[in-house]
């Protein structure tokens, strides 16, 4: 039995022009790993799968890299692709290689009752594996959670009183991305326009990430912003005292907007059985392995989250639609650049 090697782990950078063996994965004379893993998501995620290597006997090995890339890889390579799984952390991207025809419909009973239905493709090509909610955070010095409207929150922060209190992430990030097509898909694109006018008008700071945002916030430079939960679990593992808290968004409305990281087999796996085995066992045995790591909530309802994200209690979450996600990714990026947003 082999864990997947170091030398996998350490090919983060992911070499795209070259071919999985080109990364440095494999040495001379060197049998491949039962299944190779295309995978956006960058989580610690070597433990999770050692695991599931222990268990299994099947061996693992990774190629990084952006999603898009990755996408666009699997494309090119297409019957000739090495891989077995696609592995990414956004709905949206997910529809989108369905779509494209880069994935194979897995029916699995096993993987049916662990991922609860808008969390995974209908015809099963990909299922969520991994869930982040991306709501509100503020200071609690400068701000008393009351003051927060709690049927829109995202919406609220349109009020007159935030101006020159709010920061946000860009628009070329996926979360912003996919935020906007949600509440487009909610509320459609006029209300959505409006919104995000709003925020530009209270003089939004935009920032490169989210954990510049929780900095900002922990400073005092600005009080309130919009960031994935996990970041704000990390910085405060980090650091205890940090002066940020998070704040459920729009519980009385439609619920926080999530996203989930998933997988796939891919259509042209040669071990598509030992790839529909690693799915599911991420979505169960592997379930608090891969999502604690990252303290990201199971898709499983019947696996505890993250002891360390208790403090926050539960959330009802907007359900996701991760067909007219990828479908409005580009109008959400219009959106944002008509209001004025960067
Ligand atoms: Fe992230």
């Amino acid at each position: 039995m082999r864990r997947p090697s170091l030398v996998a782990a350490t090919c983060v950078a992911a070499v795209l022009a070259t071919t999985v063996s080109g990364c440095g994965v494999l040495g001379i004379g060197e049998e491949p790993a039962d299944i190779q893993v295309y995978s956006a998501r960058h989580y610690d995620l070597e433990e999770a799968f050692a695991d599931f290597t222990e268990e299994t006997g099947i061996t693992v090995e990774f190629l990084y890299g952006d999603d898009a890339e990755l996408l666009e890889r699997l494309k090119a390579e297409g019957g000739e692709s090495p891989a077995d799984v696609f592995m990414t952390v956004d709905a949206g991207m997910l529809a989108n290689a369905a779509d494209r025809g880069v994935l194979a419909p897995v029916d699995s009973p096993e993987l049916e009752q662990a991922v609860p239905a808008d969390l995974r493709d209908p015809r099963g090509r990909w299922y969520g594996l991994a869930m982040r909610a991306r709501t509100v955070v503020y200071n609690p010095d400068a701000v008393d959670p009351s003051e927060f409207d709690t049927s829109d929150t995202y919406g609220g922060l349109t009020d007159p009183k935030w101006r020159g209190r709010l920061c946000m992430r860009d628009t070329t990030e996926a979360y912003t991305q996919s935020l906007i097509a949600s509440l487009i898909d909610l509320h459609g694109r006029e209300k959505t326009l409006d919104m995000v006018e709003g925020w530009v008008a209270n003089d939004v700071d935009v920032m490169s990430n989210d954990v510049l945002e929780l900095e900002a916030i922990d400073a005092g430079t600005c009080d309130v912003g919009i960031t994935n939960h996990y970041y704000l679990a990390r910085e405060l593992e980090e650091n205890p005292d940090l002066d940020v808290d998070l704040f459920w968004a729009s519980q009385d409305g439609a619920g926080t907007h999530t996203n989930v990281s998933g997988a796939g087999v891919v259509e042209s796996s040669d071990s598509p059985k030992k790839a529909q085995r690693l799915l599911e066992w991420l979505a169960t045995d592997g379930q608090s392995d891969f999502v604690d790591g990252n303290h990201e909530y199971p898709v499983n309802p019947a696996v505890e989250p993250d002891p360390f994200l208790e403090r926050w209690g539960g959330f009802e979450r907007m359900p996701i639609d991760a067909e007219a996600y990828g479908n409005l990714y580009g109008d959400a990026v219009d959106l944002l650049d008509e209001a004025g947003y960067k």
